[in-house]
C-alpha cells in the first residue's frame, strides 16, 4: 500500500509541470479485424502477455477486448461483435490500427474540460465505470484523423500502480492465462514502455498539428527536423516532436514533402482511405541487441538495412558500448548525437496494409530519433515500397 502510495506521489510531482497532469501512458487502443487473433499474434512474435479480457464470455455484447502487456506498455486490442459497431467502420476503412493513445491523469473529466477551453473537439462526453474494485471515468478528445486521445482517471483498484501490479484493467475484465505468457516471462523480449508514437498527416498539415498539440494538450516543440534532414534521391518528408509538459510522451508528426517519386508518407495515405493516422509506436528497451535477437528468433521481420549503411556507420557514430560485429549481423540501425547515441530498427508494416509499424529503440544518453540514419533508412525503405509496387 505504501509502495502505490509513494509511486502516486511521484506521479503527482512528475506531473506538476503539465498543464494538463498526464502521469502515464495509460493504454493504446487498437481496433483489429480479429482480437483473439491479434493477441496471439503480439504475444507469439512480440513477447506481450495475454493478460485480460472482456467478451462475450465476461458479459460484454459489443466487443471483445484483449489486454496485452509487457513491462509498462498496455495494448488494448479490440474487435466489435457485430457489423454496427464503430471499430468495425474503422477496420473496414482503415485495416488494423490504432484508435485511441490514451493518457491517465488525475482527473479525467477536468483535463478533458481543459482540452475543451483550449479548443480540441470532444471525441466523446465524461463516462464513468464502476464496480467493487473501484471506479473508472474516461472522456475522449479528438486529434488527427481518426484517433482518438482518452484521459483516464482511476480510483481505488483501478489506479494505475495496482494494474501494473496485475490488477484488473476495467469493470468487466477478466484474468487470462496462457501458456504463451507462461514462454514470455521464461524468454523475454525486454520492451519496457512507449517511447514514441508518430502520426502522419496529409502534406502542409503538419504545422496544424504541431499548433493543436501546442494550444490544445498545452505540448512543447522538442525537435525539428527538415525536408533536407530527411531526404533521398527520390522522396522527403518533413517532421517535428511535440512533447508532453513532462516529457512523458513525444508525438512526432510527418508530413509528405516534395520528391521525385511517392513518399513513404504518401504511401500510408494511399492505403489509409487518404486520412491521417498513426504510423509507428516506438517501443523502449534497455538492450536492444538481446530485444532484436530475441524478435527476430520468434519470426518478427524488421526492415532489412543494405549492407553499404555499415561501411560508413562506424566513422559516423564512433565508439559505442554494443558489440558492432553484432549489431551488423542483427541489422540494427545506430545514430549519435551531442548528448550520446542510440539504437533503433523498426519492423516491416504488421499487417498487410503498409500502415502501421513498430520501432524498436535503446536509448544511450541521446534523446532524438536517428536523423543520421534517416537518409540509409529510407533508401532501405524506398526498396520495400518498390518490391510493393508503391514507388
Ligand atoms: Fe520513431
Amino acid at each position: 500500500m505504501s509502495t502505490i502510495k509513494s509511486e502516486m506521489q511521484e506521479a503527482e510531482a512528475r506531473s506538476k509541470n503539465d498543464p494538463l497532469h498526464l502521469i502515464d501512458v495509460d493504454h493504446i487502443r487498437f481496433n483489429v479485424g480479429n482480437a483473439k487473433q491479434a493477441a496471439h499474434f503480439y504475444a507469439s512474435c512480440f513477447g506481450f502477455n495475454i493478460t485480460q479480457a472482456s467478451d462475450l464470455t465476461t458479459g460484454a455484447r459489443r466487443e471483445a477486448q484483449y489486454l496485452i502487456t509487457q513491462g509498462n506498455i498496455r495494448l488494448l486490442l479490440c474487435s466489435g461483435l457485430s457489423s454496427t459497431e464503430g471499430s468495425c467502420e474503422h477496420v473496414r476503412r482503415f485495416g488494423d490500427g490504432v484508435k485511441d493513445i490514451a493518457f491517465t491523469v488525475f482527473d479525467a473529466e477536468k483535463a478533458w474540460e481543459q482540452a475543451i477551453r483550449n479548443g480540441g473537439e470532444s471525441a466523446y462526453d465524461p463516462r464513468s465505470y464502476s464496480d467493487d474494485t473501484g471506479r473508472i471515468t474516461m472522456a475522449g478528445i479528438k486529434t488527427y484523423g481518426e484517433v482518438v486521445h482518452s484521459f483516464v482517471s482511476r480510483e481505488d483498484g483501478y489506479a494505475i500502480p495496482r494494474i501494473k501490479d496485475g490488477g484488473r484493467f476495467a469493470p468487466g475484465f477478466s484474468h487470462r492465462t496462457s501458456e504463451l505468457n507462461t514462454f514470455n516471462d521464461a524468454n523475454p523480449c525486454g520492451l519496457k514502455y512507449v517511447d514514441h508514437c508518430v502520426g502522419n498527416v496529409e502534406e502542409g498539415k503538419m504545422d496544424q498539428w504541431v499548433d493543436w498539440y501546442d494550444q490544445v494538450m498545452d505540448f512543447s516543440l522538442f525537435k525539428h527536423f527538415d525536408d533536407q534532414d530527411i531526404s533521398t534521391e527520390h522522396s522527403a518528408l518533413m517532421s517535428k516532436v511535440m512533447a508532453s509538459g513532462n516529457h512523458l510522451i513525444k508525438m512526432p508528426i510527418n508530413e509528405p514533402a516534395d520528391g521525385l517519386r511517392k513518399s513513404q508518407i504518401e504511401e500510408y495515405l494511399d492505403w489509409h482511405d487518404q486520412t491521417p493516422g498513426v504510423q509507428h509506436l516506438a517501443f523502449r528497451t534497455d538492450d536492444e541487441l538481446h530485444s532484436v535477437a530475441e524478435l527476430r528468433g520468434r519470426g518478427v521481420d524488421f526492415l532489412r538495412i543494405p549492407d553499404e549503411y555499415y561501411e560508413g556507420v562506424w566513422d559516423r557514430v564512433g565508439m559505442i558500448e554494443e558489440d558492432q560485429q553484432r549489431v551488423k549481423d542483427l541489422g540494427i540501425l545506430v545514430d549519435r548525437d551531442e548528448e550520446g547515441y542510440l539504437l533503433q530498427l523498426f519492423t516491416m508494416p504488421l499487417q498487410d496494409r503498409p500502415t502501421l509499424f513498430f520501432e524498436i529503440i535503446c536509448r544511450r544518453g541521446s534523446q532524438s530519433f536517428g536523423k543520421g540514419n534517416f537518409k540509409a533508412l529510407f533508401e532501405a525503405l524506398e526498396i520495400e515500397q518498390n518490391r510493393r509496387g508503391n514507388l
